[in-house]
């Protein structure tokens, strides 16, 4: 599958990021980023032999969790269209990789190198905003289900509240392009980080999309007041 302009910029903008990518996770949601993650990875539902695929898994923060929770009988994937952030990954995930079987993979979401139905679970966090195509996306993670699976997306989104929403705004703004710009040398990832924040679609718009692709059971929860959200849905066949 050819590589896009989008798929271009942002493996330019994660070379540049990944070495403080937690860093600067962290202070930019004050720590909010830890209770979004647990929240999305308890919605997985998950039990220890179970296969996972962790889409997007960035510096393997959710990857991390998931092989907790599915233990050393089970497995997971971790797969990301960027080297160095995969590298960050298997740094963090060295000392749990003695014990469970963890595997990382450099591919892309949009064209899955893994067969039909395959997985019990798959987690996207963070990725379906950064996708070239969301549709796509989604069809591949359907795709690599299992009959009886579930999808998990975890976004971030926009607060519901007109004022909090305007201030939120204001804040994205400003304060993580500073933090990016201290800690990275350069702003545009952050100020990208805001712009496809405010592009990306309603919570409502995107369980829409995600029941048209086939999922069932979809759901949806608003964290911290709408500024990240968590997606559920089934794969029908059970
Ligand atoms: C914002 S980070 C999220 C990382 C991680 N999931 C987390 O929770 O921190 C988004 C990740 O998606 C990856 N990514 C973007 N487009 C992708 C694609 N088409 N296929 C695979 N990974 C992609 C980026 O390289 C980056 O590591």
């Amino acid at each position: 599958m050819p590589v896009s302009f989008k798929e271009q910029r942002l493996t330019t903008y994660f070379r540049k990021i990944a070495p403080h990518y937690d860093l600067v996770n962290t202070l930019i949601s004050f720590g909010l980023h830890h209770f979004w993650r647990r929240f999305a990875v308890e919605k997985a539902n998950l039990h220890p032999g179970q296969q996972v695929l962790d889409v997007c898994c960035g510096t393997g923060l959710i990857t991390k969790d998931l092989a907790q929770k599915v233990g050393p009988r089970g497995y997971v994937a971790g797969l990301d269209l960027s080297l160095p952030m995969l590298k960050i990954a298997a740094k963090n995930l060295r000392e749990l990789s003695r014990s469970h079987r963890i595997q990382l993979v450099e591919g892309n979401a949009m064209d899955l190198p893994f067969p039909d139905n395959s997985f019990d679970r798959a987690v996207i966090g963070y990725g379906l905003r950064n996708v070239a195509d969301m549709r796509q996306a989604l069809r591949e993670l359907y795709r690599v289900l299992k009959p009886g699976g579930r999808i998990v997306g975890l976004e971030l989104g926009k607060p519901r509240y007109p004022l909090l929403n305007k201030l939120y705004a204001l804040y994205s703004a400003t304060f993580p392009p500073l933090v990016g710009l201290l800690l990275t040398g350069d702003k545009k990832p952050y100020l990208y980080l805001h712009r496809s924040v405010q592009a990306y679609p309603s919570p409502a718009q995107v369980s829409a999309i995600f029941g048209q692709i086939g999922f069932t059971a979809v759901q949806y929860y608003e964290l911290s007041w709408g500024i990240a959200t968590v997606h559920t849905g089934d794969k029908p066949g059970l």
